[in-house]
């Protein structure tokens, strides 16, 4: 039944592999990867305290200490977070049956930690505190629906009519983006779960559950972009469209030469150096960052004390404490590691020299 009263809890699911992100995630959780220079998790949490939500549990596995580490209690951004260890990525349905001590008969918020939603939540979430729905699933129009979750719905009422996991011949274009609304009946259906084809309790399967024992399933469609940051070039799609809508900022002791060329939305942290160099904007420069005879084009995050030496770089992220150096050709789609280095070799043989850890990505000229 509908209760306007009752609070929504927020759950984060923020374990997994990120297979698909490697190397970094060899060295780091995906969902602390940084797009515009914070963290993708932050954006999920702030997308929930932003719809109300304060009580906020975070679902982690292996990397479950990094996440802690940078989230913290979770009162800097405005809630309260308790951490819920995953025992093995299992699956997202899994995840909710873990969490469900923690969730204790509230309705809940589930949110993927490595999604990006422009629009937020905020709206659908109190939607669907006014309705008597038993789940809420937010959809996007997709170009390839084969790769998705994929809902039919009833254009009149908004109502599921059905749900499939990456159908090989698409019913709709409509894919489930990493958001869900759910009351306590979720639990009837993921306690009676079996593993799919790839080992994991789907979430898309616990929804279709619902469905077939009679229970509503609302659907909406997000207003802006969705974004899931699985593989390399989505985190650079997500740093474009989070770059699109940069603040600009100049801190006090951020320091641009006579020299130096700065055009479009900029974003300078503090201790920023930038001398004898063209900045085009959308840009951000992490603190520390030096910038000396070099191009920092459109959709580039730098992290905290990355330099840049006589180099030309677009539409790309490089994590903290990176140096690039001299390099030849301008480099454009990268994701650079924390302390990566690039250079130019400057004494014979005029050879390529690599060092790279498991599963990296080197196209040279
Ligand atoms: P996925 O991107 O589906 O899975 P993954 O992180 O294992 O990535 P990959 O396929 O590249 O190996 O997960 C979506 C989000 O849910 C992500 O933030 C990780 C999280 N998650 C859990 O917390 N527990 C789980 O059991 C699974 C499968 C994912």
């Amino acid at each position: 039944m509908a209760n306007a009263g009752e609070a929504l809890k927020g759950l984060v699911l923020a374990g997994g592999t990120g297979s698909r992100l490697r190397p970094l995630t060899y060295t780091r959780s995906k969902q602390l990867l940084p797009v515009a220079n914070q963290p993708i998790l932050f954006y999920a949490i702030e997308a929930l305290v932003a719809a109300g939500i304060t009580d906020v549990g975070v679902v982690v596995g292996d990397t479950a200490r990094e996440i802690e580490a940078a989230v913290g209690d979770g009162r800097a951004l405005g809630c309260r977070i308790t951490y819920i260890p995953q025992a093995a990525p299992l699956g997202l349905a899994h995840a909710v049956a873990t969490a469900a001590p923690f969730l204790d008969g509230h309705p809940f918020l589930m949110y993927l930690g490595d999604n990006l939603l422009k629009g937020g939540v905020a709206h659908f979430a109190q939607r669907f505190l006014e309705s008597d729905w038993d789940a809420g699933i937010m959809l996007t129009a997709v170009p390839h629906p084969e790769q998705f979750g994929v809902a039919v719905v009833d254009e009149r009422t908004g109502g599921v009519v059905r749900l499939v996991e990456k159908p090989a011949i698409p019913p709709s274009n409509l894919a489930l983006v990493g958001v869900y609304l759910f009351r306590p009946a979720i639990f009837d259906v993921v306690d009676g779960l079996s593993p799919s084809a790839r080992g994991e309790l789907e979430i898309t399967d616990a929804l279709q559950g619902l469905l077939d024992r009679g229970r509503t399933v609302h659907a909406e469609q997000v207003d802006g972009w969705w974004k899931d940051t699985g593989k390399p070039e989505d985190l650079l799609e997500a740093n474009r469209l989070v770059l699109e809508d940069l603040e600009p900022l100049r801190a006090a002791n951020a320091s641009v030469d006579a020299e130096s060329q700065v055009s479009g939305r900029v974003a300078l942290h503090a201790g920023v150096v930038v001398r004898r160099s063209t900045l085009r904007g959308p840009v951000v420069l992490g603190p520390g960052t030096i910038v000396e005879d070099s191009f920092i084009g459109p959709f580039t995050s730098l992290g905290g004390g990355v330099r840049v030496v006589h180099t030309e770089i677009e539409n790309s992220i490089v994590l903290a404490e990176a140096v690039l150096e001299d390099v030849p050709g301008r480099i454009d789609g990268s994701l650079l590691g924390q302390g990566t280095r690039v250079t130019r070799r400057r004494a014979a043989p005029r050879a390529i020299t690599l060092v790279t850890g498991d599963h990296c990505l080197v196209e040279v000229l």
